[in-house]
């Protein structure tokens, strides 16, 4: 056979990857545990006892961490962004009327998927990196005859965290909508309980506070929504992979949908197993105390936090970059010299740093506060490192938790 292609030059992994892993401290993905890594690297059968088994853990693990009885937990083989999909994709029929409360980037891509699904979104914007009230959005609500809400608990793109979200969502409940929650970056890392906030759809990714793999998500479905909009449907969604009824074969029947991401999802297994040893309170804690303390140590420093106080998200920080220094420079100086990796952030000037998962350890606070203090100074900010350094350190004292002790 001729070769019309030729085979390529390819560099082996081993020499594109770098020598010394960098520490993960951006939005995500984030460091994974030893279980994680090790249970990402085996494949089983999709199909048959022991993946069975795997799937009903899962499940299990799965309603503890929504904090729900639901039945119709489920994963996706996908993105944060396909388990946002399914669940509009199956919950918002065409004509449907959503309201869409957008504090930012990833609450705007949900009001797009509804748009796409030929449901007619509503985006009720939410300016000046502020959290959504309850009175702002019952207002809108009255106005409207909604289906559903959309809304995201942490906005990881401005770092604001919808503090109400409990009870916007038990008022848009009463409203007679579905409400649909992006918990992608919150997840095991601050309270969300879907039951007792009447929240019908909760999504997230494996990437970020479940510290697990990018790329294999959950999502839980409540009793009522899935009565009302999935086993009463009258059409077909639009999309064959994200079906909730084809995806409920697999995940509750023992059957095929699709085949599945075992790895991944033996990794989900994992970080939800050691979600499950710590309990959530414990871990709660854990993220609090752990970016309070990092919050601390950088307001020290002489730097400003994006978000005030009552609009700010713990799970991600926003700090703005002073106007003479470039937030380019201090990643690259960050990452090539102290081996730390943090993020940019979408148009706006501030760096972001992660507190989901295992950003949250002391050890990994101590190391990042050092080398984005550092970094901020060869960038050309005049800050005070040994403040900030103090003031982790005194703030991580008072928390026995954040300090890894049991
Ligand atoms: C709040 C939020 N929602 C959705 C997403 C999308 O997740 P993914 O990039 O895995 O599709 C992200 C990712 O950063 C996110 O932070």
């Amino acid at each position: 056979m001729v070769e019309a292609i030729r085979v390529p030059d390819i560099v082996p992994l081993e020499h594109i990857l770098p020598d010394e892993p960098l520490l993960m401290m951006g939005a995500g993905p984030v460091p994974i545990p030893a279980a994680v890594a090790a249970a990402n690297s085996i494949v089983i059968n999709h199909l048959g006892d022991t993946m069975n088994q795997v799937i009903a853990q899962v499940k299990e693990m799965g309603r503890y961490v929504f904090q729900t009885s639901s039945s119709h937990v489920m994963g996706v083989g996908g993105p944060g962004s396909a388990a946002m999909e399914m669940a509009i994709a199956n919950l918002v029929h065409p004509g449907d009327k959503v309201l869409c409360i957008c504090n930012g980037y990833f609450s705007k891509r949900m009001a797009e998927m509804v748009s796409r699904v030929r449901g007619e979104p509503t985006l009720l914007h939410i300016d000046n990196n502020e959290s959504a009230s309850v009175e702002l959005v019952q207002r809108e609500l009255a106005k409207g005859n909604y289906a559903a809400i959309t809304l995201v608990q942490g906005e990881t793109s401005n770092t604001v965290c919808n503090h109400s979200l409990g009870s916007i969502a038990r008022m848009a409940h009463e409203h007679g909508c579905l409400v649909i929650v992006d918990a992608v970056c919150t997840l095991s890392t601050m309270a969300l309980d879907m039951d007792a906030w009447q929240v019908d759809a909760v999504i997230t990714g494996g990437q970020k506070g479940l510290s697990s793999i990018p790329g294999v998500s959950l999502l839980a479905f409540s009793e009522h929504a899935w009565a009302k909009k999935i086993a009463s449907r009258s059409h077909q969604p639009y999309h064959w992979c994200l079906d909730a009824q084809l995806a409920d074969q697999f995940w509750n029947q023992k059957s095929y949908h699709y085949t599945a991401p075992v790895s991944g999802i033996l990794a989900l297994h994992e970080a939800l197993r050691l979600v499950c040893a710590e309990t959530l309170p414990r871990r709660f804690a854990r993220h609090q105390q752990c970016s309070e303390a990092l919050q601390a140590g950088i307001e020290a420093l002489g730097l400003a936090l994006l978000v005030p106080k009552q609009h700010r998200l713990n799970s991600v920080i926003g700090i703005v970059t002073p106007d003479h220094v470039s937030s380019d420079v201090v990643r690259a100086h960050m990452s090539r010299v102290h081996k730390v990796e943090i993020s940019g952030a979408f148009g706006l000037n501030i760096l972001r740093i992660g507190q989901m998962g295992e950003q949250s350890r002391a050890h990994n606070l101590f190391r990042t506060l050092h080398a984005f203090g550092s970094s901020m100074q060869a960038g050309g900010a005049s800050l005070d490192l040994p403040a900030g350094m103090a003031e982790l350190e005194r703030s991580l004292s008072r928390h026995a938790i954040a300090q890894g002790a049991s």
